[in-house]
């Protein structure tokens, strides 16, 4: 009974277009470069090659051959596409998404990253609000931003979040969207005033840590349903948050993805812990309600935050990805401020409609 309704549905489903062929290759190569990028003992001083078959299958190719490489590391140049990825289509936009794939995600598979790298995520309203003031977020952004959000785990040791976004959402913060491993999942509830019966703490989908003031952890206490107790040391505005990533360090989750509420993201951020800060702005007003990044009073505009900045669009979502290691801009002249050629490749002509 079951194989003939899958056999009935492959023979009515229409062919994969090209283009997701390609955009199902182009993950499958980004997630071999993520995990080729978590294994220490690679030597980063080869260089490397690999291709994807249209099922999605990864297999080394000569670096020598260029022309048969879809993604290559080249020692001191990184991760770069191989000839064969020229090789591909545009959607109805004009536009390359495998392309757009490699840009957006292959920074984040740079091979062993420093002590931590941190990148921050928030889907606002175009207003500047990540829920209601009855703390409704579902859905502030489309479908593309979701999905976004679960390779963003996939590619990350850590996915963390802060209390309230657990109270509010209940979150599970798994990768069900996309192929790719669960993240470890961390959450900072300093008060310990969420119940040990929320699903990341029951689930087993994958280990979850939640991290509280250490005068809040009793003696031999080590659990919090199956999630693991983690003491923090307390500052007077809330969790030493650099002491909270060397914990984490000293476990071996590095790159951390800070996946919301505002306040938590306004806590990194302002403690200068951020490298990189993911707003995506969709076309929604909402007018009032929980406020996205929240930052001290700046009296001049010329202190304002003002990073090197990526954009990509997101079905109708725009996602501003700023980079928060490379310190601002410099705007003090009119010459073009350097671009990298990935960052060329996504950056938009001054004036451009996106349709
Ligand atoms: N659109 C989006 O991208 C998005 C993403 C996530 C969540 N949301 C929504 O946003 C709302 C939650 O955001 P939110 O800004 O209100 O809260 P939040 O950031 O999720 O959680 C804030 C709480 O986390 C704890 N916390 C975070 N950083 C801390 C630090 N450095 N030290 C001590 N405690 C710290 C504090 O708990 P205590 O209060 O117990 O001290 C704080 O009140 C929910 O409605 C959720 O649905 C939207």
């Amino acid at each position: 009974m079951i194989r003939s309704k899958i056999t009935q549905r492959e023979q009515s489903d229409p062919p994969p277009r090209r283009h997701d062929t390609d955009t199902a290759r182009a993950w499958s190569l980004i997630l071999s470069a993520a995990r080729l990028a978590r294994n220490a003992a690679w030597s980063l001083e080869h260089p490397l090659a690999m291709r994807a078959d249209p099922d999605g299958r990864v297999s080394p190719v000569d670096p020598a051959h260029r022309s048969q490489a879809d993604l290559l590391w080249l020692p001191h140049e990184g991760w770069r596409t191989g000839d064969r990825a020229a090789d591909r289509t545009e959607d109805c936009h004009g536009e390359d998404p495998a392309r757009a794939l490699f840009d957006l995600y292959l920074p984040f598979c740079r091979p062993h990253p420093g002590p931590v790298e941190v990148i921050a995520h928030l889907g606002q309203s175009i207003d500047g609000y990540i829920a209601t003031s009855d703390g409704d977020a579902r859905f502030v952004t489309g479908k593309a931003n979701i999905r976004h959000l679960h390779r963003m785990r996939a590619l990350s040791d850590a996915v963390l979040v802060g209390a309230e976004t657990v109270a509010a959402d209940d979150p599970r913060l798994t990768t069900r969207l996309v192929a790719g491993p669960n993240a470890m999942r961390v959450v900072l509830d300093p008060r310990r005033r969420l119940s040990p019966e929320r699903h990341l703490f029951n689930d087993g989908e994958s280990e979850t840590l939640l991290c509280c003031d250490r005068a809040r952890i009793r003696p031999g206490e080590q659990r919090h349903g199956q999630a693991e107790l983690i003491g923090v040391p307390a500052m007077s505005d809330g969790l030493d948050l650099g002491a909270l990533l060397g914990t984490l360090a000293e476990r071996g989750l590095r790159r951390i993805f800070i996946e919301g509420g505002g306040t938590t993201v306004s806590r990194f951020l302002e403690a200068g812990l951020l490298s990189r800060l993911q707003i995506a702005v969709a076309p929604l007003v909402i007018g009032s309600g929980r406020p996205g990044v929240r930052l001290p009073p700046t009296a001049r505009l010329a202190d304002a935050l003002r990073p090197a900045t990526r954009i990509f669009r997101m079905g109708e979502d725009v996602l501003y990805d700023f980079d928060l290691s490379a310190g601002a801009p410099d705007h003090s002249t009119d010459a073009s401020p350097q671009m990298s050629m990935d960052e060329a490749a996504v950056n938009r002509a001054e004036l451009s409609r996106i349709r």
